[in-house]
């Protein structure tokens, strides 16, 4: 049964949102009863003044995601702000057209900020966009896809108390899907073609949008814009931080008639044994969760399972309809060859370290620029993502990495091993796991050992959406490390290569190069992990361009 939730309502809402935010006149748009931030308009070459009054209780700052500004204007972490201060960004805007975010940015608690309403979506405009004469006004949507848990006051629920830890390894699920900050979305439109603007604004859920009928998305455009030529796929891949455009044509379609927007069904994103879990508490499984005390919240909407997102209905017949251009924009390709480093590429490697989340061996830390993170100033970059733990591991403590493994796995391990008996086992867990402590862990670890033969992997086996800041870059190539693959079919049409984006999901076993120019501005660029627990957790570092 659907809880009667309304987010605005949320007293935890209001003290997290009420316009925070003041930019230029008429390039705010709010969203009527949403908690989400105004949508920002603005054009390419317009010069900003926006000011950012902190009226939380606790520091924050604002990021522009996809923009390409000045590092003092990109909202990273050292210009936080404390309670009562105000930032005024400045800057000119450079970006081609697309559709952005923004969110706070503050160290250790960005996902907590974005979760709970301090978030929006923000569009640029420019000449090409506007030739093309696409849907626009009301026949463009933007679509704001999150999820969140509300308890029966209709309050928001966050990480906390025993689930803290695991939360914040996994990332936080919502088991209610919100569109635009609104639940059981709907929009009626009239059988004509619309442009969709899609943005995954959740702290860790991965979509794999989908119509239900089974139509194709006719893909225009990704993080930094429009493609060269549309594309049509069967489904799409949305991770956090990610943003899709896409062409609907709804003309033909009976008045009356609806079409729906789902998550399919897909594997591989969590480690194994959470996904198992997961798909068994889901639906009518429910029941079962109580027993799961420590380790998940009841009703879990699982990560991959199938489930529907918003609704479209046909609400009035018109007889004209724009047609779908052939050609969308230009995009000058980088080969390897237009790189500096084409033989050593900047490394990347995604791990897992004890309680914390790791880049390249490290937890985020201020002013802890290493080596390789230093970049020179209007270079072109090759960049290699992939997960350093694998077939050695090795790499720094790993002491503490094993230790970490060995606790997770058990945890999982524990949780699999008593699979025929799950009362018992899931009854110990809660136990343990409710200490919310390393030794806890370690304690159902033991338990767990029996599970370790092919649970040594699982763990760390996660997908990431990592998320570069500066300038939008072009993906290379996607290779697959052996024993991934039937996950992997389960996605691997959802990628869309051709664009330019600063967001690219990597899964399991999957090693994603890329190309990065970084041109312009020097200073500190982040990058990271999407998933906003992550984030939150260290999984985020610095390039220096000097
Ligand atoms: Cu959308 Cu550094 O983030
Ligand atoms: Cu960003
Ligand atoms: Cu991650």
């Amino acid at each position: 049964a659907s809880l009667p939730i309304l987010p605005g309502k949320s007293t935890l809402v209001q003290q997290y949102t009420g316009n925070l935010i003041k930019g230029p006149e008429g390039t705010l748009v709010g969203i009527p009863n949403s908690y989400l931030g105004p949508l920002v308009h603005l054009q390419k070459g317009q010069k900003v003044r926006i000011h950012l009054h902190n009226k939380l209780a606790e520091p924050t700052i604002t990021h522009w995601h996809g923009l390409h500004v000045p590092a003092e204007m990109d909202g990273h972490p050292r210009y936080t702000i404390d309670p009562g201060e105000t930032f005024v960004y400045e800057f000119e805007v450079l970006n081609r057209a697309s559709m952005n975010i923004y969110h706070p940015h503050p160290h250790e608690i960005t996902a907590k900020q974005v979760y709970h309403g301090l978030a929006g979506a923000l569009f640029v405009h420019d000449g090409e966009e506007a030739a093309l004469e696409l849907p626009s006004g009301e026949y463009e949507i933007p679509l704001v896809i999150q999820d969140r848990r509300f308890d029966d006051r209709n309050q928001l629920l966050y990480v906390s108390g025993m689930h803290g830890m695991h939360d914040r390894m996994m990332g936080y699920y919502g088991d209610r899907i919100l569109v635009n900050g609104l639940p059981d979305y709907t929009v009626d439109v009239d059988s004509r073609a619309y442009r969709l603007r899609f943005l995954n604004g959740s702290t860790a859920r991965i979509y794999k949008l989908g119509w239900d009928d089974g139509t194709p998305l006719t893909v225009l455009g990704v993080d930094g814009g429009l493609l060269e030529t549309p594309e049509s796929k069967p489904y799409v891949m949305l991770a956090p931080g990610e943003r899709l455009d896409v062409w609907a044509d709804f003309s033909g379609r009976p008045v009356g008639s609806q079409l729906v927007m789902r998550s399919l069904s897909f594997s591989g994103v969590l480690p194994k044994m959470m996904e198992r879990m997961q798909s068994r508490m889901g639906g009518d499984g429910r029941h079962q969760m109580g027993m799961m005390g420590g380790m998940m919240h009841e009703s879990a909407l699982p990560v991959g399972s199938d489930y529907p997102i918003f609704t479209v209905r046909i609400k009035r017949k018109v007889s004209e309809s724009p047609a779908l251009p052939k050609q969308l924009s230009k995009i000058n390709r980088y080969s390897v060859d237009d790189t500096v480093n084409a033989n050593k590429p900047v490394p990347i490697a995604i791990s897992e370290g004890h309680m914390a989340m790791l880049l390249n061996g490290r937890p985020y830390a201020f002013d802890d620029v290493q080596p390789n993170e230093r970049i020179p100033l209007n270079t072109v970059q090759l960049m290699e993502i992939f997960h350093a733990h694998g077939e050695g591991g090795g790499h720094g403590n790993s002491q503490e990495k094993g230790d970490m493994q060995r606790g997770g796995m058990g945890m999982m391990g524990g949780m699999n091993m008593h699979g025929g008996n799950e009362e018992g086992g899931m009854m110990g867990m809660g136990h343990r796991g409710g200490m919310g402590r390393m030794g806890g862990m370690h304690g159902g670890g033991q338990g767990g050992m029996m599970g370790m033969g092919g649970g040594m992997g699982m763990m760390m086996s996660m997908a990431h959406p990592i998320h570069l800041h500066g300038q939008s870059f072009q993906i290379v190539s996607r290779s697959l490390a052996a024993g991934s693959e039937d996950d992997y079919e389960t996605v691997r049409h959802g990628f869309i290569e051709s664009g330019w984006k600063d967001t690219v999901l990597v899964m399991p076993g999957e090693t994603v190069r890329i190309i990065k120019p970084f041109q312009d501005f020097k200073g500190l660029f982040m990058y990271h992990c999407h998933n906003l627990e992550h984030e939150d957790m260290g999984m985020m570092r610095d390039f220096l361009v000097e």
